[in-house]
């Protein structure tokens, strides 16, 4: 049988970061290589109480098919929640996903053609790079530094790139970095996206998960011209297992995303958005974010502490305030494999940089999750991981 398959699908089946979370997934490694949440803080308990109180009093509505846009009692609550992000909107300007993910997936199909320009942060959240790649989209990387993405290179690559598309950002606690970037950094952006007239999609699954630093406003709450789609989802806050997101942005916009998500699959979930919706009211979230935090700041330090005590001279690493990931990069490493291959070897797994970056990587460069690992293990891990490291540093 021969497959005539549409340019969206990828011509390979190889899945090289798919092939390293099966690897890291074997009970004998230590897996530093996920992005998941610490399963131990869902909760399970308010949740199901808040299920039984849906099928109790809303059983029928929560399993009868649904409006796209979402229903009125979580629209209110998402409302609230992105008021802590300081955008102050209303139900015309929010419309619920199945996930960020599915965001992501309606704004590539709604902005790209075949060759479109995205601009994305270099490195920037590999699954992001795949939906925009299925939709035809040419990259353009903007270097970043400890303060975000680099704001001349950015105008640069607007300059060279007047017909970019979208130029996609995770402002703050980034996935892969752990990067944030600073407030005049993120007016300088909005002055750019005016200037150039490109949109912004802001994604922002992590930013409320900061034990150090001050809050900083979301691209969104300082967009006066309305170039900023923002992009926010429970998974990260509550469980992503509810597969619960939303998109805010211009009511104009928000018509155009409910007409994609209609096709897409008519509606998010709607014994999921009871579900949650009900949750919010019988509980306080902000409890909840405080409590994994707290547990995400402990397993941080204890990362950074064994990185300092453990890791050779000259390796450098990003010191995030938040979120759940850290970036390390390793000097004179060509092959960024090999130090994943040496690493695996002590039964220590990490996600190599390379299918991060948009078109040109950066050799030695991996990334570390730290949420879902117990903190009795972190140090172990990170001093194998160390050996491995000197072993590939040493053989230059
Ligand atoms: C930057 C970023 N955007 C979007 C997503 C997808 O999140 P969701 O579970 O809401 O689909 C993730 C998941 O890890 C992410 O890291």
């Amino acid at each position: 049988m021969t497959y005539h398959f549409s340019n969206r699908v990828p011509k390979s089946d190889v899945d090289p970061v798919g092939d390293i979370l099966k690897v890291a997934g074997d009970p004998k490694v230590m897996s530093f290589a996920g992005g998941l949440p610490a399963p131990e803080l869902f909760p399970v308990e308010q949740v199901k109480r808040a299920a039984d109180t849906v099928f109790e009093q809303k059983g029928q509505a929560a399993l009868q098919y649904g409006s796209s846009k979402g229903i009125p009692e979580l629209r209110q609550v998402i409302l609230d929640r992105v008021k802590v992000e300081g955008i102050e909107t209303d139900a015309d300007h929010v419309m619920f996903a199945t996930g960020s993910q599915q965001s992501i997936d309606l704004t590539g199909k709604m902005f790209l053609d075949e060759g479109s320009v995205v601009i994305v942060e270099d490195p920037t959240y590999l699954t992001a790079v795949d939906v925009f790649r299925s939709y035809g989209a040419r990259f353009v990387g903007v270097a970043m530094d400890e303060e975000g993405m680099k704001m001349d290179a950015l105008e640069l690559a607007l300059q060279d790139n007047p017909e970019a598309r979208l130029i996609y950002t995770i402002p703050t606690f980034q996935n892969p970095t752990g990067r944030t970037m600073t407030l005049s950094r993120r007016k300088r952006l909005l002055e750019l996206a005016e200037k150039y007239d490109v949109m912004v999609l802001e994604d922002n699954p992590y930013g409320a998960i900061r034990w150090e630093g001050e809050n900083l406003p979301s691209l969104k709450s300082m967009d006066k011209t309305g170039h900023v789609i923002y992009m926010g989802t429970l998974s990260k806050i509550l469980a992503p297992g509810l597969r619960l997101g939303w998109v805010v942005a211009e009511p104009e916009l928000i018509k155009k995303y409910t007409m994609m998500k209609q096709s897409a699959d008519l509606h998010t979930d709607s014994l999921a958005q009871y579900i949650a919706a009900e949750y919010f009211a019988q509980n306080d979230i902000n409890e909840h974010i405080a409590k994994i935090t707290s547990l995400y700041h402990k397993r941080e330090q204890i990362m950074m502490n064994a990185i300092d005590k453990y890791f050779p001279a000259g390796v450098t690493h990003s010191n995030p305030e938040g979120g759940m990931f850290l970036w390390v990069m390793v000097p004179g490493v060509n092959d960024t494999q090999v130090l994943f291959d040496a690493a695996l070897a002590r039964n220590v797994a990490i996600v190599p940089g390379d299918p991060f970056f948009g078109n040109e990587t950066i050799p030695g460069t991996f990334r570390m999750n730290y949420s879902n690992t117990h903190e009795d293990k972190i140090e172990d891990g990170v001093k194998r991981l160390a050996e491995a490291i000197e072993e590939v540093m040493d053989k230059k």
